[in-house]
């Protein structure tokens, strides 16, 4: 949001700069389901550069006919969009490499460098690199030095080279420190774009309009008028084929320093002072920096896990997670994670937020829910203060996006007796929007050097540490009682208890 690119009229909208796209990790699963979708509704939308070539780099052997034909299949099978439109997709793909190579091997960043070389002779683009990681994290490092010793990280005057670096970045506070340090000794700030697919998503970056584009939310978006705020992101899958990756994971990294903290700094943050990226960037930084991590030994009191038992998910039979493939038969990963936390600053004091994530839930699901104080006094006859429902509103995030409002209403008739209605508005009825894949607005902001969607490395830090105390007890003691919900519940009972004490109680989510 640097710029007017994105200001109302279309006319403003300005197309990617020339580049080329490297993709590490280009016959995986994130490049065949969201990112060539993405690719193609880029250039559906006119916002792919003139001039685009893509190279996919990984480690199997392929020809880049073969690379190609097996994307144009993929995407008739993934694409957002119902049909794909040939004529679109042709002049992309007609621009497609491939080439393999191992991510340690010098002499495959050369090969990848003269390819480049090539290409920008061919086609005209004027050195401009995005290099995207779609590796496993153990990668990245690596290939960022790489990189850089094949001279492809260094800047020419008015070229930019840019690195797209998927999650996990770390899988605590120490190594993704570590990595900051690591790529930052080959990459300047602003060539590093941490990517947070959340931030992607319509509903979310709706946030900021919502929040700020209004007079009327801002005065009562406190302490004073909330009473708490909840963040759930429930998933009906299992781990499906990630259990590798996932067992040594876990819900609250894999989740919540990244996707549900994001989420809670849109919600808490103050105003920046413009919609440039580093004003914006410095506003998340801040709140997230605000929140307090919990005491290690308050860790049990605000921080509930979870792991599914064998249940049945939307009418199916799911298996325990401990019989998911790849996983230990006694793992002690959790597959749920819920926790309390406070925000230390003027505008959040005491507001709990409670958030949660799961796999194997009831519902697919993701929403934040800011429930507001109920009136103060009793001034309905029959009617007490405490079974009025008090207001709530819910941003809802996916499958559904919009918002809705509920307040209290007369029932009509002579006597005074109040119901609760619900206001909504849904994305679907108002725009007539497009499916996406949540990537598009990421890529095309890579394109434009537009950081303001992207992770700062003070914003990665301070995910870990707000959650820092949990992931240490949780990793230091076992958990006595997993698997401890069903699978296709709500989640462990715990996490029930974890409002109660407070007077409160998880939205009943239909
Ligand atoms: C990923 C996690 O980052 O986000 C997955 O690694 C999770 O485990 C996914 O399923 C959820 O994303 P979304 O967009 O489907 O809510």
């Amino acid at each position: 949001m640097a710029d007017s690119k994105k200001s109302a009229s279309a006319a403003h909208v300005r197309r990617g700069d020339d580049c080329v796209m490297v993709i590490f990790g280009a016959t995986g699963d994130l490049t065949k389901r969201l990112l060539m979708p993405a690719i193609y509704n880029l250039a559906k939308a006119k916002l792919l550069p003139e001039k685009f070539a893509l190279i996919g780099f990984s480690n199997i052997e392929e020809s880049s006919d073969s690379y190609r034909d097996e994307i144009t299949s993929e995407l008739s099978q993934y694409a957002t969009a119902k049909v794909v439109d040939p004529k679109i997709w042709d002049r992309v793909a007609k621009n497609i490499q491939y080439t393999s190579g191992d991510f340690k091997d010098p002499a495959a960043f050369i090969h990848l460098k003269e390819m480049l070389a090539e290409i920008d002779k061919q086609i005209g683009t004027p050195g401009n690199y995005l290099f995207y990681l779609a590796t496993s994290p153990v990668f990245f490092g690596e290939i960022v030095k790489q990189l850089a010793n094949a001279g492809l990280t260094t800047e020419p005057e008015h070229r930019w080279r840019r690195v797209i670096i998927e999650k996990p970045f770390g899988r605590d506070l120490e190594s993704a420190k570590a990595l900051n340090r690591e790529i930052g000794t080959h990459l300047e700030e602003s060539q590093i774009f941490r990517i947070d697919h959340y931030l992607g998503k319509e509903t979310v970056q709706n946030l900021m309009v919502f929040r700020f584009g209004n007079g009327i939310f801002e005065p009562i978006w406190n302490r004073r008028y909330v009473e708490f705020v909840q963040v759930t992101a429930a998933e009906t899958v299992g781990v499906e084929l990630r259990g590798g990756y996932y067992d040594t994971a876990g819900a609250l990294r894999d989740m919540v320093p990244n996707h549900m903290l994001t989420l809670l700094s849109m919600t808490a943050m103050e105003p920046p002072t413009s919609f440039d990226s580093e004003a914006v960037r410095d506003e998340k930084a801040k709140v997230m920096h605000a929140i307090r991590p919990p005491k290690k030994e308050d860790v049990a009191r605000d921080a509930v896990r979870g792991q599914y038992g064998a249940g049945t998910v939307a009418g199916k039979p799911r298996a325990a997670y401990r019989s998911e493939p790849n996983v230990d038969p006694k793992s002690n990963t959790e597959t749920y994670a819920a926790v309390r936390l406070f925000i230390d600053n003027w505008r959040w004091a005491d507001v709990p937020f409670y958030l949660r994530t799961g796999k194997s839930m009831a519902k697919r699901v993701t929403e934040i829910a800011i429930q507001f104080r109920r009136p103060p006094f009793l001034m309905f006859r029959d009617t007490s203060v405490e079974s009025m429902v008090p207001n709530l509103l819910v941003i809802h995030i996916e499958p559904d996006q919009g918002i809705s409002l509920r307040f209290s209403a007369k029932i009509p008739g002579p006597v005074v007796s109040l119901g609760n209605v619900d206001m909504n508005f849904k994305y679907s009825e108002y725009f007539h929007a497009t499916a996406a894949t949540g990537y598009e607005t990421l890529l095309w902001d890579c394109m434009l050097g537009d950081t303001t969607l992207f992770q700062r490395a003070d914003m990665v830090d301070a995910g870990w540490r707000a959650i820092e105390p949990v992931l240490d007890v949780w990793g230091e003691q076992k958990a006595a009682d997993f698997p401890n919900y069903v699978a296709g519940s709500w989640g462990p009972a715990a996490a029930d208890e974890l409002l109660h004490r407070d007077g409160h109680a998880w939205r009943k989510i239909e």
